[in-house]
């Protein structure tokens, strides 16, 4: 099979959560325009609905909205019967729901340290652990987190430690599912994006004299797209990366080169 062919993902299932921001619905259609059916996972239930139906008229795939909260379990749990119970089975999860709060390590509370790590980190092991128990049943599967390239370096100037704590756990963390399940046919790798512009980071009125400086420090110059995330999420989803497990990719315009 010719390496264009290994990248196609009909007769796959994949969902994407927080499939109704930025990240999350550009990945999602590139996995539909690859033939995959998708669920789109995510806590706004409207939103997620909107997302799928505008990905089925553009890409002709299937597409479902699951309204979900990652953080707990049960709502996981119902998430993945649902998937199972639509489209059968789950070849591809993308474990992708994230948020960041900017303040100061000595004035956070601890309701505001939980908030992240509940989301960013908690949430990435409930959503891989009961995808990767239905891959294990199938004897295959890939699973995608997405971390950061703050879980390898520190932003500067704004004070976010407890999202890059999250974000070095979610690489680790994939890593070891990683080593745990290697033999059984399920892999797990990270995507570590640069500076995307997002509502994420659009939305956020503090992050606004920010985006300049940001340009300023990446190597070329800019805020990445979410789009150009798309090729990678695409190999690693597919038979394309059937040896790559454990690893961390990082989409950064070049900003943790220097
Ligand atoms: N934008 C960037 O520059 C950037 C850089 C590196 C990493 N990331 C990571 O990429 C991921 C996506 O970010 P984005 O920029 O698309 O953000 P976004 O805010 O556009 O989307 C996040 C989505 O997650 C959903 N969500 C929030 N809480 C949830 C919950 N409890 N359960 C289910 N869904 C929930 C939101 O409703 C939203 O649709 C995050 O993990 C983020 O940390 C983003």
């Amino acid at each position: 099979m010719g390496i264009i062919e290994k990248m196609r993902l009909d007769g796959k299932v994949a969902y994407v959560t927080g499939g109704a921001g930025g990240i999350g619905k550009s990945i999602a259609t590139a996995l539909a325009e690859a033939g995959a059916k998708v669920a789109i996972v995510d806590l706004e239930g409207g939103k997620a609905q909107e997302v799928a139906d505008e990905i089925a008229q553009a890409t002709g795939s299937q597409t479902l909205a699951v309204q979900t909260d990652v953080t707990d379990a049960d709502s996981v749990n119902q998430m993945i019967e649902t998937i199972v119970q639509a489209f059968g089975r789950i070849d591809i999860a993308f474990n992708n729901a994230g948020i960041t709060m900017n303040i100061p390590a000595e004035e956070m509370s601890p309701e505001d340290w939980h908030k992240v790590i509940d989301l960013d980190l908690n949430g990435v092991f409930l959503t891989s652990q009961a995808a990767g128990r239905v891959m294990l049943e199938q004897g295959n599967g890939s699973i995608i987190n997405t971390a950061s390239m703050s879980g390898s370096i520190v932003n500067v100037p704004q004070p976010q430690a407890s999202y890059n704590a999250a974000k070095a756990g979610v690489k680790h963390l994939s890593k070891s599912l990683a080593v745990e399940w290697a033999d059984r046919g399920v892999r797990v790798n990270t995507i570590s994006p640069g500076y995307i512009g997002t509502d994420l980071i659009f939305e956020a009125e503090e992050l606004q004299p920010l985006i300049k400086k940001w340009e300023e420090i990446t190597p070329q110059g800019r805020l990445g797209k979410p789009e150009e995330l798309q090729g990678i999420a695409l190999y690693l989803a597919s038979d394309a990366s059937s040896f790559a497990t454990g690893a961390d990719f990082i989409i950064d315009g070049g900003y943790t080169a220097i």
